[in-house]
Parts: C-alpha cells; structure tokens; sequence
C-alpha cells in the first residue's frame, strides 16, 4: 500500500472529503481508487482553501525552527515547583517540527528512516530550559534595583542566592540580600550586611566540603575604592557570623564563584577596575579566607584596560584556564593559562566568543565538558555554550533571553549534584531570574 505516493493536494481534499482516516491525521489507509469528491469537482472551495493556508503556514513554521531561524522564544513564569513544564510556544515549535517530519514522509521519503530523524530531531532540542523563574515577585521587594546574584547548593533541593539591591547600583542604600529556596519556594529576601551610606557589591556565595558556607561581597562608595569582606555560616545559611575584612589589596572572588583546588587551596578569580587600568589577579586561601597570597596580574599583552572577572576551572591536563570578561572594543570573551598551579599566568588571548564589556559565569560539568554563560551582541542578549575541549572552541547550546531594550547580565552558574546546571542573572535590574536546564549531549 503506497502510502508514499499519497499526493499532498489529494491529502488535504480527503480532509475535507468523508475519506476514513487513522488514528493518526497525516496517515492514512487511503486507497487511490476511492472517489473523492473535489478532486473529482476539481473546484477548490473557501473551506479548501482555508484548511491549505493553515497547513502552509504550519509547513512554513516547521521548515523555519527546522532551520533555527525561528527559535522558541523563552517565557517568563512564576512557578515554585522544579517540574518540567512546556510552554505553549514551544508545544508549537515541538509540533510543527514532528509533523514536518511527517510531512517529509508523505512526500516520499523512507518511513523507518524518518521515524528515526524525527526522533533524533527531538533530541537535538535538548537545552529547553526544565525551569525559569523569577526569586521573587514584581515589585515586591523592599529595594527597587538589584544585580550581580550568586547561586549555590545548600543540600539536596536547598539553594541560597544573594545579590545587591537599593535604590540604583552604587547608591548608599545598597545592601547584600539573600534568599533561600527551600520546600519548594524563593522565601524572600533578607539582609545579609549592610553599612550606613556606604553602598555594597558583587556577593559570591561558595561551599567548603566541611558544608561551611562562605560569603564574600565587596564595601565601598565606589568600584576603585571598594575593600574586600565575607561572612560565614556553619547551619546552612540560616546564621551568618560578623563580618571580617579582607586583608588590603585582597578583595576574594570579585564576581564568580571560586574553584576548589586538589590540594584544598580556594582559587579566587578576582580583577581590579582602577583608573585607566583593568586586570585580573588569582587570590588563593588555604585556611577557608583566613590568610591570602595573590598571582598576577592576569593582562592582554600592552592593553592596560583589558581584563576582569575570571571564571576559573581546571581542564582535562590538570592545567587551571580562567575566561575573562574583557573592556570595550575588545569584544571578545578571554582566555588566560596556568601551567604551575596558579601561580603563573600566560598573556591572555581572546576566544571565539563575543564578549560587550559584560559579566560572564560557567562551570566545568562533572562530564568534563565546560558551560558558560554569556552576552552577545549586547546585554540584551544572553546565551549559553559549552565547549568539549577545555574552551578552546565552542558550540552555542541555548538562548536564554533576547529581547532588544532590556538588560539580562551577570549570570551566576554552578552544577547541583543532580548534575542540573542553574543559573541566575540580573532581570532587567529589578528582579533575579534562575533557570535549571539538563545539560545534554550536543547532536
Ligand atoms: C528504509 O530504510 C531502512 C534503513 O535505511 C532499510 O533497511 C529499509 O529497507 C528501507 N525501507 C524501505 C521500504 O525502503
Ligand atoms: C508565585 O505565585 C504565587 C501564587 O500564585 C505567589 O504567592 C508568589 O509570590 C509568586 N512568586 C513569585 C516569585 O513570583
Ligand atoms: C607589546 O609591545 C612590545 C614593545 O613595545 C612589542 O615588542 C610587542 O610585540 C607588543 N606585543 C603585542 C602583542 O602587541
Ligand atoms: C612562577 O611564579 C613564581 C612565584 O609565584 C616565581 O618564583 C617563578 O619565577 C615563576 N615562574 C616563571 C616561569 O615565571
């Protein structure tokens, strides 16, 4: 039975004719010799016409997110529960891609063959965010600007963020918030430190394998003048002990999270934004921020404004790599190399990736693989991409936000130990959006 040879125009007449049809409305047990009435008419009539529009239409949408020239755009939702949920424009995109697939099929194609693209299809859509909210409502927090969050795993299901917020980036008001995701919800923000007329900034959270919870954040009426200081928790972040200053010139881990080395010793990728001169340095602890020693600067050869806040990592040889956000006109996201532990660094060298003079986070995925996520073309414009070979080349894996006129910046990135990847950034300076998203192979 040649359902091969099912003509399309013939197809969709039968639609409008009483021909039997399976289970299935593009398949059809359709023998060639029954009559069909507008064939036979040979008159298409309005409702014809209206039902091939559609279909042409949802042909078109099909061939063009086959092509990713139409991408699911992401939507925002308030949702409190870690379940996967689809959105409707994605159940459009899914839909129109399964029946391009059958499309392709009718029209003459191997049917077990297609089966099996259009399965393989499914899974190269793999990076679909299983989550995306907001931590807390539309203006319902006790600050009106918030940026720069911090994310990480207090336990199975337990997550603590923290960000500045006050009345604009730098004002006296601005304090250190956290907030903790636990029983399911974002309970709402707290105060973690605040300092009369004195505005605060950049919060990192981490976790020692002790389970002590260390907070470094940044004080100071300005970016060239601001000191370094932390806090830490020994319950899961629910007390916080006093705040300890950080020794002059060490200012810890100035926007991402640091990496725990093999030999127990904390790497901090932190930068200093001074007059006319823009570097990175590593600040390493080996008594969890208790004594500090600093390797640097980390610099663009003959480029005094080139390069901040280092995302570190450890690549497959056991060498340490930071990627760097880089001054304008750069463009590109940077790469530096450390052959000895940390202590020294190469000059460093751009990558592939854009970069707009804007806050970059990653993680190296227990699979080996790194993620990072990353502005384009503006701050209007937020993606994700991995990189297979320590961040030598990469591959865009997922569009998180892309809407001209708006700011989505500062991600904060880490793995749970479900091996989930979360991130968190700066929703349009007024609220902090976290997604979860499965990381999968790419094709
Ligand atoms: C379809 O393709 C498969 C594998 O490519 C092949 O084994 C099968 O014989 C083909 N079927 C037809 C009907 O051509
Ligand atoms: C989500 O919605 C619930 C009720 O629908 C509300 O109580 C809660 O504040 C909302 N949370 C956020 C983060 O929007
Ligand atoms: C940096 O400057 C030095 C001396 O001015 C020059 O020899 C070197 O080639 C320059 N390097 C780069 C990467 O521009
Ligand atoms: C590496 O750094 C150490 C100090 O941190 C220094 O003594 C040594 O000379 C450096 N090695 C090279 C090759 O620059």
């Amino acid at each position: 039975m040649g359902i091969n040879k099912i003509h399309r125009f013939r197809f969709v007449v039968c639609v409008k004719g009483e021909e039997k049809e399976t289970h299935n409305p593009f398949i059809f047990n359709f023998n060639q010799s029954t009559p069909c009435k507008f064939v036979q008419l040979g008159m298409p009539k309005l409702g014809f016409v209206i039902v091939l529009a559609f279909f042409l239409l949802w042909a078109l949408l099909a061939v063009l997110s086959n092509f990713k020239i139409f991408k699911p755009v992401s939507v925002c939702r308030n949702s409190s529960s870690l379940a996967h949920k689809l959105v409707k424009s994605d159940m459009i995109i899914l839909h129109s891609q399964i029946l391009f697939h059958r499309f392709r099929m009718l029209s003459g194609r191997n049917l077990t063959r297609m089966e099996e693209d259009s399965d393989t299809k499914m899974d190269q859509s793999p990076w679909e965010p299983l989550l995306e909210e907001f931590t807390f409502a539309e203006n319902s927090a006790p600050f009106n600007s918030c940026h720069a969050s911090t994310i990480v795993e207090v336990d199975k299901d337990c997550f603590l963020v923290a960000y500045f917020g006050g009345s604009y980036e730098g004002a006296p008001d601005v304090k250190i918030w956290l907030q903790m995701h636990k029983d399911g919800y974002w309970h709402p923000p707290v105060i973690a430190d605040e300092q009369d007329e004195v505005p605060m900034w950049n919060p990192v959270l981490f976790k020692l394998p002790s389970n002590e919870l260390l907070l470094f954040y940044k004080i100071g009426q300005e970016v060239q003048k601001w000191s370094g200081c932390m806090k830490r928790s020994y319950d899961g972040g629910i007390t916080w002990s006093e705040r300890e200053q950080l020794p002059s010139g060490i200012l810890g881990p100035i926007k991402n999270k640091p990496l725990l080395l093999g030999n127990g010793k904390l790497l901090c990728g932190s930068s200093v934004e001074s007059w006319n001169s823009w570097g990175s340095w590593v600040e390493m602890t080996g008594d969890s921020g208790r004594s500090w020693k600093k390797y640097g600067p980390i610099y663009i050869q003959n480029e005094s404004l080139s390069v901040i806040q280092p995302v570190p990592y450890q690549t497959a040889k056991g060498n340490l790599r930071v990627l760097l956000r880089s001054f304008d006109g750069i463009g590109r996201v940077c790469m530096s190399e450390s052959l000895d532990g940390g202590e020294n660094w190469s000059f460093v060298v751009p990558t592939d990736l854009p970069n707009p003079n804007s806050g970059i986070d990653g993680v190296k995925l227990s699979d080996g693989r790194v993620l990072l996520a990353y502005n384009t073309v503006s701050r209007a414009v937020l993606k994700v991409a991995i990189s297979a070979d320590d961040g030598d080349s990469w591959k865009d894996v997922l569009t998180l936000e892309e809407t001209e006129g708006m700011e989505f910046s500062y991600p904060a990135v880490i793995e749970a130990s479900d091996g989930r990847v979360h991130i968190t950034y700066t929703y349009s300076r007024t609220q902090i959006k976290h997604v979860v998203v499965q990381p999968k192979m790419v094709q």
